[in-house]
């Protein structure tokens, strides 16, 4: 069963997730050469606990993080370490928190310094890709449709889709029911209600689409070492269409 949630509920998931976005946004901007992601998960903890929050991340499975960095060829889920980062690095920042019992859980891939075009243009697409599937959320409208939406744009640009995570719904755990792939088929799988929650978080690689897992049990990366951009959002489906609940501050 995939949750419906109560008007009360979206309230406190939109200020989990105004938090969450909060955060990764001042975490996305202290991003430059030299500063480390040890030091940016420091920060996203600390202003997390001083918010009256707590990280989904830490301890969840074991992970020992507030926030998952994955530099260039890592996909998702690496730890924050701490070498700096380095002028033409793109870092994604994947950061949630459990406030008041609701999660929020947001990512965006962030240039360091003065990145190539090549990178730049995956790191695009990428946003796009998650803009593209957003676009597609509207109560009636089906599962598949966002997948396939996100697909068409990064393939469209010669990207592949990473198939071996995918997002998913929440609300009250970080990972709710419905899978929420990044490929799929227009009109296939279950049909989006009004209260559904889902964070829809394409993992775009600039080469093949595989993954592999390293010796820390953690970090996914990249299979040919070519490098991968990753975004998310929690989004609430409603009558009219969606409510993104992680959208950062205006700037
Ligand atoms: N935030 C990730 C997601 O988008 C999950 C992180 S797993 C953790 O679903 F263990 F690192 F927390
Ligand atoms: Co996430
Ligand atoms: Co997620």
């Amino acid at each position: 069963m995939i949750p419906i949630k109560t008007e009360a509920e979206l309230a406190k998931m939109l200020e989990a997730g105004q938090l969450t976005a909060r955060i990764l946004h001042h975490i996305g901007q202290m991003a430059a050469p030299g500063i480390s992601t040890w030091e940016l998960d420091q920060e996203a903890e600390r202003l997390c606990l001083a918010a009256g929050a707590r990280s989904a991340f830490k301890g969840y499975h074991g992970y020992p993080y507030a926030v998952c960095c994955s530099v260039n060829q890592q996909v998702v889920h690496g730890f924050p370490v701490k070498s700096p980062l380095e002028d033409g690095d793109i870092v994604s920042l994947d950061f949630g928190v459990v406030l008041d019992g609701f999660y929020g859980d947001t990512a965006i891939t962030v240039p360091v310094g003065r990145i190539s075009p090549e990178a730049l243009n995956l790191v695009t697409v990428t946003r796009d890709s998650l803009a593209a599937g957003i676009n597609q959320v509207k109560a009636g409208a089906y599962l598949g449709d966002i997948g396939a939406a996100v697909q068409e744009v990064a393939e469209k640009a010669g990207y592949s889709v990473v198939r071996q995570f995918v997002g998913h719904g929440i609300g009250k755990a970080m990972h709710e029911e419905p899978s929420v792939p990044n490929f799929g088929i227009r009109g296939h799988g279950p049909k989006l209600q009004a209260g559904m929650v889902l964070a829809i978080e394409p993992m775009i690689n600039m080469g093949r689409s595989e993954v592999k897992i390293l010796e820390d049990g953690w970090t996914a990366v990249t299979i040919d070492g070519k490098l991968s951009a990753h975004f998310e959002h929690t989004v609430a489906v409603t009558a009219a269409g969606y409510n993104i609940l992680t959208l950062p501050p205006i700037q």
